[in-house]
């Protein structure tokens, strides 16, 4: 009954919007030119009104222009995509510790995650100068990964994939490609976000892969997604007969919102300061942010580099997660369902099945992964080693990657980690 009056609401708001945004009723360009200052614990200073345009850098370049060693891979899987991997084989002093570590980013999310920022301030470059070979995947869709042998991404048959699919064939196919590279038997393998959920995935759906993972660290861990925040993800959580309106809505392919679909899903953190500016932006709205972790400096880059690409079945099956409680797979209704699981409903990931060390880094005010959902399945992982709460009350789910105090709070944590193996 409530999805439904959201529904409504949101049918109602899209053409409302859809009227405002006529560009003959618009009264001129007199928004967006008053500078309107945002400022920073720094002191730093952004007029969200007049955001300075960066150029995109693609990740390859970004690594070489810090002065480390840089290198592009193409990973074909199974089914025919054409992943681009990145690599930072060794530190910039050339320092190699002869250790595999693979960085899985989130949902709208890419390589770029790990080294945008810096080498103070981007996991990639901290763990190649311990001396790891770090690996920089990305997930079908996004901008890196937009090829296929026989699809085009102009057509809908090549985004009819959610987590399941990247858990199936990305993630494996990008393991073996890389320990045939690496000639290593084991690798780390850390996922923030929606690369914690591919990994649990893939570990149930193939657990002959456990064996392949030395250990593994969950950031923002999300599989059950009941007790989420997001209200943009709540969105996708109405019944299934309804997701075929929705799904007109927000594009039935690739997910591209319009800027309409986004202002609908203001949360109060969207109103105040650099909230205002990086709620329009999908990726921050969907996701969450801390305004005490945000550099504001970083804006424009970030608004260069994201979103960068996503099914909206992605979406859909996060919503459906929310609505079921459960971890499961995609529903495709009734009949759908029966000729893919031979049941009328879909069937629950095995968790049981993930027998890989797992350690978990979780946030108190995660807007996707809430905490009593992360503990929930913290508790039924056969082979948990640690459950960290990250010591910051505010910390939320993109600090992880761009927060101010990712370094001192998370990342110094994950080298401590992979130490101890
Ligand atoms: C390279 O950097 C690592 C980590 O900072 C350090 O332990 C090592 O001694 C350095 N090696 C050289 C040759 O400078
Ligand atoms: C996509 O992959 C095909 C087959 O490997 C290749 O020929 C083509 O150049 C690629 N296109 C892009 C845009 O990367
Ligand atoms: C904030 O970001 C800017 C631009 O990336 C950078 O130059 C500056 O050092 C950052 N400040 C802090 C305190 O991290
Ligand atoms: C889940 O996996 C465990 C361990 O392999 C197995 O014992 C159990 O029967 C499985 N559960 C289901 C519902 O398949
Ligand atoms: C965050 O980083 C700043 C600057 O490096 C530091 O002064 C502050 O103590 C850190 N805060 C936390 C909670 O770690």
């Amino acid at each position: 009954m409530v999805s439904k009056i959201l529904l409504i609401f949101v049918l109602t708001y899209a053409a409302v919007q859809s009227q405002i945004n006529n560009p003959e009723e618009e009264v001129g360009g007199v928004i967006g030119t008053t500078p309107e200052l945002v400022t920073d614990i720094f002191g730093n200073v952004l007029d969200i009104n007049n955001i300075p345009t960066v150029p995109f850098v693609p990740v390859p370049q970004l690594i070489s222009n810090e002065g480390y060693p840089s290198e592009n891979h193409y990973v074909t899987t199974t089914d025919g995509y054409i992943l681009n991997l990145h690599r930072i084989p060794r530190g910039k002093n050339g320092t190699s510790n002869g250790k595999v570590v693979l960085l899985q980013h989130g949902l709208l999310l890419a390589s770029s995650d790990w080294v945008l920022l810096g080498p103070k301030n981007g996991l990639a470059y901290i763990l190649a100068d311990e001396g790891y070979d770090v690996w920089l995947p990305n997930s079908r869709g996004n901008r890196y990964s937009r090829n296929h042998t026989t699809l085009s991404p102009e057509s809908s048959a090549f985004w009819q994939f959610s987590f399941n699919e990247m858990g199936r064939f990305d993630i494996p196919n990008t393991i073996d490609y890389i320990l045939a590279q690496t000639q290593q038997t084991s690798l780390f393998h850390i996922g923030h976000s929606q690369g914690t959920t591919s990994f649990y995935v893939m570990n149930s759906l193939r657990p002959e892969y456990n064996s392949k993972i030395k250990a593994h660290i969950s950031l923002a861990p999300v599989a059950y997604m009941n007790n989420l925040v997001s209200p943009l993800v709540r969105l996708f959580a109405p019944g299934a007969s309804q997701i075929g309106v929705l799904l007109q809505l927000v594009g039935e392919y690739e997910f591209l919102p319009d800027s309409g679909f986004v202002d609908l899903l203001l949360d109060p953190v969207c109103s105040i300061g650099v909230g205002k500016v990086l709620c329009k932006n999908v990726l921050f709205a969907i996701n969450g942010f801390s305004p005490e972790q945000m550099n504001v400096s970083n804006v424009p880059l970030f608004f260069a580099n994201y979103p960068a690409g996503a099914a909206t079945k992605q979406l859909v099956h996060y919503g459906q997660e929310v609505n079921t409680a459960n971890f499961e797979k995609f529903d495709n209704g009734l009949l759908g369902n029966l000729q893919a699981y031979n049941s009328i409903f879909p069937p629950d990931y095995n968790i049981s099945k993930i027998t890989a060390p797992v350690h978990f880094i979780y946030a108190s005010n995660d807007f996707l992964a809430a905490v009593v959902d992360v503990q929930r399945l913290y508790s039924q992982l056969p082979n948990g080693q640690e459950l960290y709460n990250v010591p910051l009350q505010t910390f939320n789910h993109l600090d992880f990657l761009f927060g101010i105090n990712a370094t001192n709070l998370v990342y110094d944590r994950i080298k401590q980690i992979l130490a101890s193996y």
